[in-house]
């Protein structure tokens, strides 16, 4: 039977995980493939690193052990981070060895270098659990719908976030309340700005527009909000209009041009993704071929993670030499749509003085920008008034516009709140 051996970078969450299951799965993966599939060397950087699970003979701390086994086929890179990671990435490409990785920002940053590099090579670079963990959403993206002509992919890819906002609309907490819970839970790491800050969904939505549309996006083409400036008072609001917060990544393609981000929006009660709650993930796709698909699942962690890890394994030691599905079918090179020119609906709360006359005011500005409002709520008096609207569908530039002059008008005070409206309500 054939041997395929594996050099596994990095014994962290992932990978022990990953460990723990290609030992556990053996014979199950050996069905599957009719390959005989095992852990060769494992990479850590403390020479005396040990795991009771881990053959010590198996560690080391030269990667030029792994690069220079002929029995390594394939190298699962799961240190993290984008210099260490970059540099053994493209060596072992380069080496001609398939190499399997969940790192997200490493592809959305170096993509296009080590989709070459794997491409000259004529090997597999596979990145299923790089975006949404376990569920495989890039495999149904590249084999299942390719030719599908997707056209929005949108969805909860942060699995932080979403714990935090779907705890903040239970207990009525605030921000930075939630956060600490979610840190001594584990949900939140103990630096969370990637996550809360929208970086980490960021990257994620580069790869899955990148698949969906192919067309290669990076991190630097997709503008990122996150969570932080999110109340509980908008949460609140948002509930009694029938309206659930989340931290969206939003990918969709107009007329031939693409235009992704990253944005905390509200949803209606009634769709899909407002009820994913947790840390859970979901990806909604639209397609005039299938309408709609949405595929949830637990976004990260070991065991799922690592089990889409596994997947690509089997995925590339299945594929038959010559027969190969492609590892970002980016060819297209799509111009972007600007976000200034992009269609939103908008929520808007405004703290104002409750003065005669500041209605008028406010509706006379939108109206001088074209922008129309739906409804339009005015909570307390004094100085602690609040102007709650909803706006009709515009122009994002003409929102912004109007907005700016409404924020100098002298009877409103304090940061204005904007979330963007997204699903049909
Ligand atoms: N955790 C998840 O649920 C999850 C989900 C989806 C994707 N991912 C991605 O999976 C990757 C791994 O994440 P993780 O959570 O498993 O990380 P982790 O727990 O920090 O594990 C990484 C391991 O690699 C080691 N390492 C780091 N740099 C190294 C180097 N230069 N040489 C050798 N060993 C090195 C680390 O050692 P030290 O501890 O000594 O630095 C650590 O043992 C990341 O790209 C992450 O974004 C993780």
């Amino acid at each position: 039977m054939d041997k395929v051996g594996i050099g596994l970078l990095g014994y962290g969450t992932v990978g022990s995980g990953v460990g723990k299951l290609l030992r556990k799965n053996a014979g199950d993966i050996t069905l599957a493939t009719g390959k005989q599939v095992t852990l060769r060397r494992v990479l850590e950087k403390d020479p005396g690193f040990s795991r009771p699970d881990l053959d010590p003979a198996l560690l080391t701390t030269r990667f030029e052990d792994i690069l220079e086994d002929p029995a390594i086929s394939v190298v699962v890179e799961l240190i993290g981070g984008t210099d260490a990671a970059l540099d053994f990435q493209l060596r072992a490409l380069k080496a001609g060895k398939h190499v399997v990785t969940a790192n997200k920002q490493l592809l959305a940053q170096h993509g296009a270098e080590l989709f070459d590099a794997a491409e000259e090579s004529g090997v597999h670079l596979r990145f299923e659990a790089s975006a949404v963990g376990a569920v495989p959403v890039i495999k149904v993206l590249r084999e299942s719908l390719v030719a599908a002509e997707v056209n929005t992919v949108f969805g909860i890819v942060n699995g932080t976030t979403n714990y935090m906002l779907s705890a903040m609309a239970e207990t009525g907490a605030d921000y930075g309340d939630v956060l600490k819970e979610a840190q001594r839970l584990g949900y939140a790491e103990a630096d969370p700005t990637e996550d809360v800050g929208g970086k980490d969904a960021a990257a994620k939505m580069a790869i899955l527009s990148s698949i969906a549309f192919h067309s290669r996006t990076g991190l630097d083409d997709v503008p990122f909000e996150g969570i932080t400036k999110i109340s509980s008072t908008d949460i609140a609001h948002g509930a009694r209009l029938g309206l659930v917060a989340k931290l969206l990544g939003v990918a969709k393609l107009i007329d031939g041009r693409m235009n992704v981000r990253v944005y905390p929006a509200f949803l209606p009660q009634a769709h899909p993704l407002a009820g994913v709650k947790g840390a859970y993930n979901a990806v909604f796709l639209t397609s005039d071929a299938f309408d709609e698909i949405m595929l949830f699942g637990p976004g990260a962690g070991s065991i799922p993670t690592a089990s889409a890890v596994i997947g690509d394994i089997i995925s590339v030691v299945n594929t038959v030499k010559g027969s190969f599905v492609r590892n970002c079918l980016c060819y297209k090179d799509l111009p972007f749509f600007p976000d200034a020119d992009m269609v939103s609906r908008f929520y808007l709360r405004l703290r104002v003085m409750d003065r005669p006359g500041v209605l008028a005011r406010v509706s006379a500005l939108f109206g001088e920008h074209g922008v129309s409002i739906r409804s339009m709520v005015q909570e307390g008096g004094g100085d602690e008034a609040e102007l709650v609207l909803l706006l009709h569908p515009v122009r994002e530039a003409q929102f912004f516009a109007a907005l700016q002059q409404i924020s100098a008008l002298s009877d409103v005070h304090g940061e204005p709140a904007v979330i963007r409206v997204e699903g049909e309500a």
